[in-house]
């Protein structure tokens, strides 16, 4: 049995990932941090789309890698057992990024919809600068093998709201020791 202390949820926009991240942090008790939100409050942008607009994609990147890093500071490092962190669908093109996103005793999982879920889910939606219905399923591709090489878990999450997939994952991953199922 694997000692597990971090979540790290990855995949492409619009499969879930905030979502089912909270549902974990509520079952587990334990605290959820979203990297889309660290890098906001980072940059003093408002949002994501203010970023990418303002200072472009590779500031963004950078912002990126600098809340992973932040996560293994000795200060920042939560006090809590288990993590669970929450990532943008892109951190996957950064090794960097990923090194310090993953470490010996975190549990990476690809969580996956198929393009039409994802169209479907983004319709309308203005704040991902890099989601465009056009040129989304091609984007996927490229980006699959990425989030495969780094997952040990690939969850679909069509089956149903964000706390049964949480609870779906829990059991697929109960062969795993979670630090602990209850931060507080
Ligand atoms: C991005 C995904 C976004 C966000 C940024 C870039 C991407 O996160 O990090 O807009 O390149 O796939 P979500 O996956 O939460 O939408």
């Amino acid at each position: 049995m694997r000692k597990v202390s971090r979540i790290v949820l990855i995949g492409f926009m619009g499969v879930g990932k905030s979502s089912v991240a909270v549902s974990l942090s509520t079952l587990l008790n334990c605290p959820n941090i979203e990297l889309d939100e660290e890098i906001v409050s980072m940059s003093g942008y408002n949002t994501v789309a203010d970023i990418f607009a303002n200072r472009g994609e590779p500031y963004f990147r950078q912002l990126e890698l600098e809340a992973a890093q932040k996560l293994n500071q000795p200060l920042q490092v939560n006090q809590s057992s288990i993590l669970v962190v929450s990532t943008g669908g892109g951190v996957v093109m950064s090794k960097d990024t990923m090194a310090a996103l993953l470490n010996p005793e975190s549990l990476c999982v690809h969580l996956t919809a198929p393009i039409s879920t994802i169209q479907l889910r983004l319709e309308g939606d203005c704040s991902r600068p890099n989601y465009n219905p056009v040129t989304a399923a091609k984007r996927l591709a490229a980006r699959i093998p990425l989030y495969e090489q780094y997952a040990q878990i690939t969850f679909d999450t069509t089956m149903g709201p964000a706390e049964i997939i949480a609870k779906q994952l829990l059991d697929a991953v109960s062969d795993y020791s979670l630090a602990s199922l209850d931060c507080s």
